[in-house]
């Protein structure tokens, strides 16, 4: 959650500022890039030395960092560098200026400036944090849209028992990447993708297959995973790592055996995104021993596959269906007599017609059709770039 993330860790003048040497190290940790603030009553408890060690970056505290030369330190850029603010541990008399806005230092500012969700973990003694207008505060930073993570209970420095301890180094790590975790669009939910081709076999050392790489539908569940959802992959012969551990792959070979997968997964999907490229035909007579060549032609026999959508769609609860189509003529019509056959929420159109669309390559270029016949066109885009906005469409409109 917190990987490549960028966040500015606020420092106030509390005892418990020495945890933040721990917040710091965490976020590092976890992969985020991280800049220390610093108020400047929170030197008297850990240094910025300390702070710009772990961080890896330098530690700001004054609006100039040189009076002689007159370099300042700009505020507003790192308000706006920062996905994440984080003020820990915040006194109640930095609570108090956030909620009205007063701007007497550094830190002060660069909260002003910051667009981006602030978390506070406030510290303070227990009947500091019980005071009414400390209460007040917190209730007006919350209604700013801040978060706020609550003190626990405990011992505190004055020795009094009670609420007002800082939360722990871990748990506001835990908690920050929990909130993340729960405001991307796709989280709650449950998607199911299916990818690559289908093997159908003649007899143990031949089959029937296609050219599908399997690529969009891994770009799928990659953005899908990193979107918030829970994603179970069912791969057909492809030669492509799984995106991330989370993504729960089940690997299967023909069309029998990914209508399986599907089906014994369905009832607890919300969403079921079918990019796989399933054969429509499996072998009438599958030969034990390899078939042996003889004089004259050889014919093989088909026989139909169970179209997966289709039977998805006859079953459907309250599942999100998304097919694909890949046509090379009269795309518009097929794609929509696709959609309704299947009864599928929307279809993917792409046309082999439009250069670097399809199979193979690492680009694409879709149309998305819905219910409603509702038409809408995007440009040629990578594959993940193309999933990303098949994911948003799902998101903003199911
Ligand atoms: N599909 C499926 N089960 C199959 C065949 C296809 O679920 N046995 C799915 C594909 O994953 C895709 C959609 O149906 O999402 C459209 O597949 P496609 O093969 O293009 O459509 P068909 O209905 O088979 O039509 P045609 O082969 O005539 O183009």
């Amino acid at each position: 959650m917190l990987k490549g993330k960028k966040v500015v860790v606020a420092v106030t003048g509390s005892i418990a500022a020495y945890k933040s040497a721990l917040i710091v190290r965490q976020l590092i940790k976890a992969g985020a890039e991280v800049k220390v603030v610093m108020t400047a009553s929170s030197h008297d408890f850990i240094t910025p030395l300390t702070l710009s060690t772990l961080s890896k970056n330098p530690v700001f505290s004054e609006f100039t960092s040189s009076k002689e030369s007159g370099t300042w330190n700009n505020h507003v850029d790192l308000g706006l560098w920062a996905d994440i603010m984080l003020v820990a541990p915040t006194t109640a008399n930095s609570l108090s200026k956030m909620a009205s806005g007063e701007s007497d230092n550094f830190m002060m500012a660069v909260y002003l400036s910051a667009k981006c969700p602030v978390y506070i973990a406030p510290a303070m003694d227990l009947d500091m944090y019980k005071h009414p207008s400390t209460k007040e505060n917190i209730e007006k930073l919350v209604s700013f849209g801040n978060v706020i993570i609550y003190p626990g209970s405990g011992e505190l420095a004055s020795g009094l028992e009670g609420e007002g301890r800082l939360a722990e180094p871990e748990d506001i790590i835990e908690f920050i990447e929990r909130d993340i975790k729960s405001k991307q669009p796709l989280f709650g939910k449950k998607v199911l993708i299916t990818a690559g081709p289908t093997h159908e076999a003649l007899d143990p050392v031949r089959y029937i297959g296609n050219r599908s790489t399997g690529k969009m539908g891994f770009a799928l569940a990659q953005i899908a995973s990193e979107m918030g959802a829970e994603v179970t992959l069912v791969a057909g012969p492809v030669s492509l790592k799984t995106p991330n551990s989370s993504v729960n792959r089940i690997d299967v070979i023909s069309a029998k055996d990914m209508f399986e997968a599907v089906t014994n997964e369905f009832s607890n999907q919300d969403v079921v995104i079918m990019a796989a490229a399933i054969a429509d035909y499996t072998t009438l007579n599958y030969s034990d021993s390899k078939i042996k060549k003889k004089e004259g032609d050889l014919s093989i026999s088909l026989k139909r596959t169970t179209d997966i959508l289709a039977h998805l769609g006859e079953n459907k609860t309250n599942q999100t269906l998304v097919g694909f189509a890949l046509e090379t003529n009269n795309e518009l019509e097929n794609a929509k007599g696709k959609m309704e056959r299947k009864k599928l929420d929307f279809i993917i159109l792409n046309s082999l017609n439009d250069k670097g669309a399809g199979f193979a390559g690492d680009t694409n270029k879709i149309s998305i059709i819905d219910a409603n016949n509702k038409v809408t066109q995007f440009e040629l885009k990578s594959k993940f770039e193309v999933a990303a906005d098949i994911l948003n469409y799902l998101s903003q409109n199911h």
